[in-house]
């Protein structure tokens, strides 16, 4: 017989269930008898659909996590986000330019970020959130779009800004114009592209079409790479993480004097 995982206590919506030990928070709120028809997407960190809030026993602490990416905790309380609100005046990227001011033009609410630095702390991602504010805010189209580049639009920043600044929208702009103005051009992509155009790779496609799963898989994992030379990422000493395992604690900001 499979040794079973020992019970612990979570609370669940304020009602008090007893789930495994192990269970993701999603797979816990399944045991516990709830369908997820919505909060619930991929189930694996890409989607963003299951933004969580929780406190832990003995915290005083509001948590922020990835129902899908996050184990429960003995005491620990919870409830699931539904998703945060979002109107956006609409833009059209053929029209629009990559200016200094592009983005503070499409989300004037930049301006008004007082830098606490909750939308960091609270992103599932270990994105450096409010950096790429500031970068948007600044102008600086480039480092908002890289900084930002593993959001996936969660919102749990969004729910906590005291600015009600829509970071989510403000980084897949600077994204999409980044791609579409800053970004060199392929050639190999071009090419590609015209390719497929003009019909150049209908055989090529034809064979692919006709592969098994195990050949297609095969031919998958057998896939080249072009060679880049190792850059140091220039951002990733901003990274700050803030997740269940967040070592940053109220506790070690408090200056207590004695
Ligand atoms: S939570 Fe809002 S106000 Fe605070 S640093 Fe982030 S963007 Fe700025
Ligand atoms: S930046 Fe905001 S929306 Fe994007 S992953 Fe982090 S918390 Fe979620
Ligand atoms: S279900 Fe997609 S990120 Fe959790």
């Amino acid at each position: 017989m499979s040794e079973q995982a020992p019970l612990i206590t979570m609370q669940l919506m304020g009602k008090n269930y007893r789930v495994p030990a192990g269970l993701t928070l999603m797979a816990a709120i399944e045991y516990a008898g709830y369908k997820l028809v919505r909060g619930a997407g991929c189930r694996g960190g890409f989607c963003g659909s299951c933004p969580t809030l929780y406190r832990r026993e003995g915290n005083h602490r509001i948590f922020t996590a990835l129902a899908c990416q996050t184990l429960v905790e003995d005491g620990m309380c919870l409830v699931q986000m539904p998703f945060v609100p979002l109107i956006t005046r609409p833009y059209d990227l053929y029209t629009i330019t990559p200016q200094a001011n592009t983005l503070l033009q499409h989300f004037p609410e930049i301006a008004g970020c007082v830098a606490c630095n909750t939308c960091t702390r609270s992103c599932p991602q270990g994105l450096p959130v409010m950096d790429y504010i500031q970068a948007s805010l600044r102008g600086d189209i480039e480092r908002a779009a890289l900084l930002s580049f593993d959001c996936i639009s969660c919102g749990i920043c969004s729910s906590r800004c005291p600015a009600d600044i829509k970071h989510y929208a403000v980084g897949l702009l600077a994204r999409r114009l980044y791609g579409k103005y800053i970004t060199p051009n392929a050639p190999d992509l071009a090419e590609r592209v015209a390719a497929i155009e003009t019909g150049d790779v209908t055989a090529e496609l034809d064979t692919l079409m006709a592969l098994s799963a195990t050949e297609l898989r095969s031919r998958y994992e057998q896939r080249t790479f072009e060679v880049v030379a190792e850059q140091e990422d220039p951002y990733s000493a901003t990274r700050s993480y803030n997740s269940a395992m967040d070592p940053v604690d109220y506790q070690d900001e408090l200056e207590v004097s004695g």
